[in-house]
């Protein structure tokens, strides 16, 4: 098992720290600096992110510039060995340059320019805005490439502005003709004789258009690749200025309208901001385990490089809905499962709340009382001393035998598409729901799973769940079929293989591209039914009698025919009564499994379980969890780091493998059954 380089390669430790914006104090308490430097100490602390909005700082009138103050900062915190990831500062413009230069501010969709000042609203077209910002990372770069303090670039903030101004429609153009080469080509792609749509000139193409599918496709693809465009201009100047240092952005979980895995390549580091609101005080197993769904896509980034916590809240956001304060070894909680799924860090934003602005009161390690003594201070340096105990943990991973698929091109066809299930993708992102459903059991059998897009590489897994998989991009089909015929174990779920690359419905019978003949089955109609309606999937084969009986099933119902599939249940009520509601088909020295419709979550767990056994998948500990417990495990290949997290309501005991389990902070030999409380976390130590 191969251990990777440390996330700053000087420094092989966890990191634990927060976004840090002293200039907010710099004038009215003069000795910030010094009340910031002894408080990091306290709490652990060790790196920080600067500089993030502090563009009209360095440069408050256009062409004057000021750095000293920033030389300072950095002087200050090298000499206290603290570690700095430098901002690029194009998250938020300075005044002058809103005002002198409008362009720069994006426009809507109803072709309004947003004038009104903020942050990361900048459009990624514009000319003038890409060389203002080249010109000041060039200066950033030269002034401190070489800084003792600077370990890493931490690029922009968040990027995923969407603007319709000329600039950026201009550049669709453009991109539309480097990937379709000629007009006959994108006519046909598009199916642009659909409400006669057809486009004799590149400048008759505009990105609102509501008829074809295509076009709001690729307007999205579009958008996302002009944010890597800008990425990597960033980094290039950075690169003109002489940076050497590695380059990280801060993603946003699963956010609708930029496709991060398009961002992996260009960055070193994967870093992500997390903010997840707990219900139940914490004992809230749904809400952890869509945390470490994106956890598990986040460091199956870089094919299990370790990724790094980049924001996350030691209290609560002022945004939250009501902004209910994290109770009682929640903060706890919420970080080591950061660190259980592969992050190398713990960051919070932010470390002192500042007096004024959108977010004084945001939660922050420092509050407004400036000292210690407080409950959040506390639960921070508890973190601090957990991650110091974890140096060795610095590079590991997970190896995971399953692998799903979770691909923003499959969600953007669906939230393009009129079809079953558009008004419900568009408001509750059904997609990612579905897969969630599918993951959720693996995640409650401490089965470490995989996070790929659909073109990926799938040849290292024994187990493949691709749960509605509406959109097949060119050679994903082919890839099932490798990875099935190889003896890989598959499973898809209803409104597969509906539509192509272009959004276009496949024909000669679903799931198209020739998945057909891999599951043995042609969907033949979709129904999606009323909240009203009786459905229900029954199952009847002896061989599986965890799954016998009958489960409610809906809204999305395939109606589907076995073309030499087995059936293993069926559809128990309406007119399709009787019809194959879950298929298997035998393929090469695989099989594939195909749901065709929404069932209870207690069935899928039924079903996923059946599949562990089936393929003796290794879990956490050996055996099942009790409800509630998260747990997961990081290696070097001696040693390996269990990670148990009680999300759950009642106190649990878990039994733990023959082999003896060391706890990583007390140092004391862990007995079985271990018992944990709820809103509890151990970490265990033990022999690969
Ligand atoms: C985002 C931003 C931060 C801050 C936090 C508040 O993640 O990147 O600057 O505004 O939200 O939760
Ligand atoms: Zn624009």
């Amino acid at each position: 098992m191969q251990k990777y380089p440390p996330f700053l390669s000087s420094f092989p430790k966890m990191a634990h720290g927060g976004d840090y914006n002293p200039e907010q104090w710099l004038e009215s308490v003069p000795d910030i600096l010094d009340q910031d430097i002894r408080l990091m100490r306290l709490s652990g602390c060790n790196t920080f992110s600067v500089g993030i909005f502090s563009w009209a700082r360095y440069e408050p009138r256009e062409g004057e510039f000021s750095f000293e103050w920033m030389d300072r900062i950095l002087d200050r915190l090298a000499a206290a060995d603290v570690n700095v990831l430098l901002a690029t500062p194009s998250a938020a413009m300075p005044a002058w340059m809103r005002q002198k230069y409008p362009e720069i501010s994006r426009v809507n969709r109803d072709g309004v320019r947003e004038l009104q000042p903020g942050r990361m609203d900048h459009c990624f077209s514009s000319r003038v805005f890409r060389e203002k910002v080249g010109d000041i990372n060039r200066r950033l770069a030269e002034r401190y490439r070489t800084h003792p303090a600077v370990k890493m670039w931490h690029i922009s903030n968040e990027y995923q502005s969407l603007c319709h101004c000329e600039q950026c429609v201009e550049a669709f153009r453009a991109w539309l003709r480097t990937k379709y080469g000629t007009l006959e080509n994108l006519n046909r792609a598009w199916w642009t004789s659909f409400w006669g749509q057809s486009f004799q000139d590149w400048g008759e193409i505009n990105p609102r258009n509501r008829a074809l599918d295509g076009s709001k496709l690729d307007w999205k693809r579009f958008q996302t690749d002009q944010i890597v465009d800008f990425l990597k201009h960033e980094i290039a100047a950075l690169r003109e200025g002489g940076a050497t240092q590695p380059a990280t952005t801060n993603m946003m979980s699963l956010w609708p309208t930029v496709n991060f895995q398009r961002l992996a390549d260009t960055v070193d580091v994967i870093a992500d901001d997390c903010y997840p609101v707990w219900k139940q005080n914490g004992r809230d197993e749904q809400t952890a385990a869509s945390i470490s769904f994106v956890h598990d896509l986040r460091r199956s980034m870089k094919g299990g490089r370790p990724w790094v916590l980049m924001e996350s809240c030691p209290s609560v956001p002022q945004w939250h809905n009501p902004p209910k304060l994290k109770r009682p070894g929640m903060a706890r909680m919420e970080m080591m499962q950061a660190v259980a799924h592969g992050s190398d860090g713990v960051l919070y934003f932010q470390w002192r709340k500042g007096r004024g602005g959108h977010e004084k009161y945001h939660g922050a390690v420092v509050d407004h009382v400036g000292h210690e003594h407080t409950r959040v201070f506390r639960d921070v340096s508890e973190i601090g001393n957990t991650l110091a105990k974890l140096d060795d943990l610095v590079g590991t991973t997970t190896p995971a035998e399953v692998a799903f698929v979770y691909d923003w091109e499959v969600r953007w066809a669906l939230e393009t598409s009129a079809g079953v299930l558009k008004d419900s993708a568009v408001e509750d992102d059904a997609y990612t729901e579905t897969v969630k459903a599918h993951y959720f059991p693996y995640w409650s059998m401490g089965v470490p799973v995989d996070v790929l897009e659909s073109r990926a590489e799938f040849s290292g897994y024994r187990l493949l769940v691709a749960p509605r998989l509406y959109l097949l991009l060119p050679g994903v089909a082919d890839a099932l079929k490798t990875f099935v015929e190889n003896g890989g174990t598959l499973v898809l779920s209803a409104y597969c293989g509906q539509v192509n690359e272009s959004n276009l419905c496949f024909t000669g019978g679903w799931p198209g591209d020739g998945l057909r003949e891999l599951c043995g089955i042609w969907v033949e109609e979709t129904d999606r039914l009323l909240p009203e309606d009786q459905q229900n999937l029954t199952f009847a084969d002896p061989r599986f009698p965890a799954l016998q009986g009958e489960w409610s099933a809906g809204p999305l119902c395939e109606i589907l025919h076995a073309e030499g599939a087995e059936v293993l249940a069926t559809y128990g009520a309406q007119f399709y009564a009787g019809t194959p509601a879950l298929t298997r088909n035998a393929f090469g020295k695989g099989e594939v499994w195909y749901l065709a419709t929404d069932v209870d979550p207690d069935f899928l767990l039924g079903l996923h379980r059946e599949l562990k056994n089936r393929l003796k998948l290794r879990q956490t500990t050996g055996t099942d969890l009790p409800p509630g417990v998260g747990a997961t495990w990081r290696t070097d290949g001696e040693s390996e780091w269990v990670f148990l997290q009680n999300f759950g309501t009642d106190s649990v005991e878990i039994s733990l493998d023959s082999r003896p389990h060391r706890d990583v902070e007390s140092g004391e030999t862990v007995s079985s059954p271990l018992h944990l409380k709820p809103v509890e976390t151990r970490i265990l130590q033990r022999k690969a």
